[in-house]
């Protein structure tokens, strides 16, 4: 394990942003782990643990310690009548793990496919596409509380999943390194086809058997047509959440726009596609020098090559006026501000 010092970080977030780490360390064992903390305690460094880097936006050099997470391994621990339980360390990416359970015939990761990141990432921000969250698949992950260096485990319970959201990213924020996310796959799966595009892309594909190896080639077939590839255009996935909101902005809304991609949500409460929102005040397609909105989904900035960090985020922070002034809806961005 080598501490390297001053390294660029552009080969370690999606974005692809050119910025400088003063200390940089890959981890493989959860030994090197401890030892990466302990250099940094040491010097009284701050630390930042990355996973894929495809969550995150650098808008400066980082001052401190990043600890490149590669803790890896995919198991299949224990199977009952209904279930098997496959654990995988936060280092593995998260694609390979979902080819992983797709080739052995484990369901339910499917609709997950080609998410960008790592396992680890996974839990922090409960990810989730059509139809399906990380929570629906979850059964426990194990975590080492930085101050104590205890491992602990978390039940599904523990985590306080959301959309998008958990523990890890509230109330226990900077206390906890995930190592490794139990998963509870059902032996008799039930497929999830609701989401629209997904019916449709398996009836084009002339799929005649409904099966997790199908569902994972649709998903990867609408997401490729819609979404950057970060190895060609640097991009870290949706931007910003879907919005929630009341009921009354809701039927406001409806009002003005009856064509408005609205979901119920809990609580009374409802969705608006974001990527709509920001759509409709004119941003799609939008490119200037390095920097832009994605001409095929609207929620997602990129960096066509040479774009700083602070450059998407001033353009994230235009978008966000912008769609407040024209439908008095706060977006909230979804991707880390470093
Ligand atoms: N839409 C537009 N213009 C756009 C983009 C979307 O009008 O530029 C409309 C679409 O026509 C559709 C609706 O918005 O009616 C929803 O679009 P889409 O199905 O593409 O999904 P999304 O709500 O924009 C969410 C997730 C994605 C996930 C997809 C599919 C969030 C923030 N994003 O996007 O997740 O892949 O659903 O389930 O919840 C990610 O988190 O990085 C991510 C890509």
């Amino acid at each position: 394990m080598s501490f390297q010092e001053n390294i660029s970080l552009k080969p370690f977030n999606s974005f692809g942003i050119d910025c400088l780490a003063s200390f940089f360390v890959t981890v493989t064992t959860i030994n090197e782990l401890n030892e990466a903390l302990d250099f940094a305690k040491e010097r009284q460094l701050s630390f930042l643990i990355i996973g894929g880097g495809s969550n995150i936006l650098f808008t400066k050099n980082y001052n401190g310690l990043v600890i490149q997470n590669k803790l890896t391994s995919i198991e299949l621990i224990n199977e009952d009548q209904d279930y098997f339980y496959i654990q995988a360390s936060a280092g593995e990416e998260w694609h390979q793990f979902v080819e992983y359970c797709i080739q052995n015939n484990y369901a339910g990761v499917e609709n997950l496919s080609l998410i960008p990141g790592s396992v680890g990432a996974a839990p922090m921000q409960n990810i989730g596409a059509y139809g399906v969250e990380l929570k629906d698949v979850f059964f426990k992950l194990e975590a080492l509380e930085i101050n104590t260096r205890i491992i602990k485990s978390f039940s599904l319970k523990d985590c306080e999943f959301g959309y998008r959201e958990s523990v890890f990213k509230t109330s226990l924020k900077n206390q906890y390194i995930i190592l490794n996310v139990t998963f509870k796959l059902a032996k008799q799966p039930k497929f999830n086809v609701e989401y629209g595009a997904i019916k449709t892309e398996l009836e084009r594909m002339n799929c005649s058997e409904l099966t997790a190896k199908n569902i994972s080639q649709a998903v990867i077939n609408i997401r490729t047509s819609k979404l950057p590839n970060p190895k060609e255009i640097g991009n870290a996935g949706s931007f910003f959440k879907n919005p929630i909101i009341s009921e009354v902005l809701c039927s406001t809304l409806k009002k003005q726009n009856p064509e408005i991609p609205i979901y119920p949500s809990k609580n009374h409460q409802y969705k608006i596609a974001a990527g709509w929102l920001i759509e409709q005040c004119g941003w799609k397609g939008f490119r200037q020098n390095d920097y832009g909105c994605h001409a095929k989904q609207a929620l997602v900035l990129v960096n066509y090559g040479n774009a700083t960090g602070k450059e998407i985020y001033n353009l994230s922070t235009e978008i966000k006026q912008s769609v407040y002034e024209k439908f008095a809806v706060e977006l909230e961005r979804e991707v880390n501000i470093i």
